[in-house]
């Protein structure tokens, strides 16, 4: 029996169809197999309560266990207005909807976005985001999203207990998982339709950089064909991370983001 409750999410969000299963390899994976489907199933859902193989953005992998909540959406994002020219701020937009929905169910304000998406919570990652394209489906996108809510991170291999944390570890709670699947996905929805619009996508952008980790510290932004160090200036309108490097200013639009000015109290 499905520990998710699916009336509520079509009933309470803009999910039209929910695959949940107890058990995948990766959401991710099963959604791009799904993406061919009819488009009147869109926005479709697909969770599992257990991952095997949970992938993250670049080598990453995403651990997780019984409690965390793991799933991925299959979405047209010309529903919500957004021109595949704005395809890249979709990564902010969900990293946005993120952060307040973790900040309300703490209420606390205290998650950080570390560019793209991830969530911190008292330096530690609470939340993993992973958006892919559907193959020649261009028109369909893949938005997968790992959060840590009542997994214990002393079931995790040891690496990971000083750089993830959960919801339950921060607040000392246990929550419904479809209320915090609820309260997600409704917040999904109003940013990824203020992104489709003009004036809400300013307002979300200065949101998103209020709630930036990296702007004024020293990071290195890896990708496949390099690494790059330098300062970083911030965020620009389409979404880039701006950075001042040794050998000018320079504008990163994919990566992993490694803090080098670490403060060991501050992130690990
Ligand atoms: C990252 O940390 O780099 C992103 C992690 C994204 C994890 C989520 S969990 C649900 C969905 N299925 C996956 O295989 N990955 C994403």
């Amino acid at each position: 029996m499905s520990s998710i409750d699916a009336n509520r999410l079509t009933a309470e969000t803009m999910i039209q169809t929910v695959r949940w299963v107890e058990e995948t390899g990766s959401t991710n994976s099963d959604a791009l197999a799904f993406s061919w489907i009819n488009e009147s199933q869109f926005p479709l859902l697909i969770g599992a309560d257990r991952q095997t193989q949970g992938r993250g953005r670049g080598t990453n992998a995403w651990w997780s266990a019984t409690g965390g909540l793991t799933f991925s959406l299959v979405i047209r994002p010309e529903r919500f207005g957004i021109g595949i020219e704005h395809w890249p701020r979709i990564s902010l937009a969900v990293g946005v909807a993120a952060a307040g929905t973790i900040d309300r169910l703490s209420r606390r304000p205290m998650a950080r976005l570390k560019w793209p998406n991830d969530v911190y919570l008292e330096g530690r990652k609470v939340c993993g985001i992973l958006v892919e394209s559907a193959g020649q489906r261009l028109e369909r996108l893949v938005i997968g999203i790992g959060l840590n809510v009542n997994n214990s991170l002393r079931d995790a291999p040891p690496e990971l207990h000083s750089v993830m944390t959960s919801l339950a570890e921060i607040t000392g709670e246990t929550f419904d998982r479809t209320d915090v699947l609820v309260q997600l996905l409704q917040s999904l929805e109003s940013e990824l339709t203020a992104l489709g619009n003009l004036q809400g996508s300013h307002e979300q952008l200065a949101r998103f950089r209020e709630y930036c980790l990296l702007t004024g510290r020293f990071v290195t932004v890896s990708d496949p064909s390099c690494d790059q160090t330098g300062l970083c200036l911030g965020i620009d309108d389409d979404g880039a991370l701006s950075l001042q490097t040794e050998f000018g200013r320079t504008r990163c639009l994919s990566g992993t983001v490694r803090l080098v000015d670490l403060d060991p109290e501050e992130i690990r």
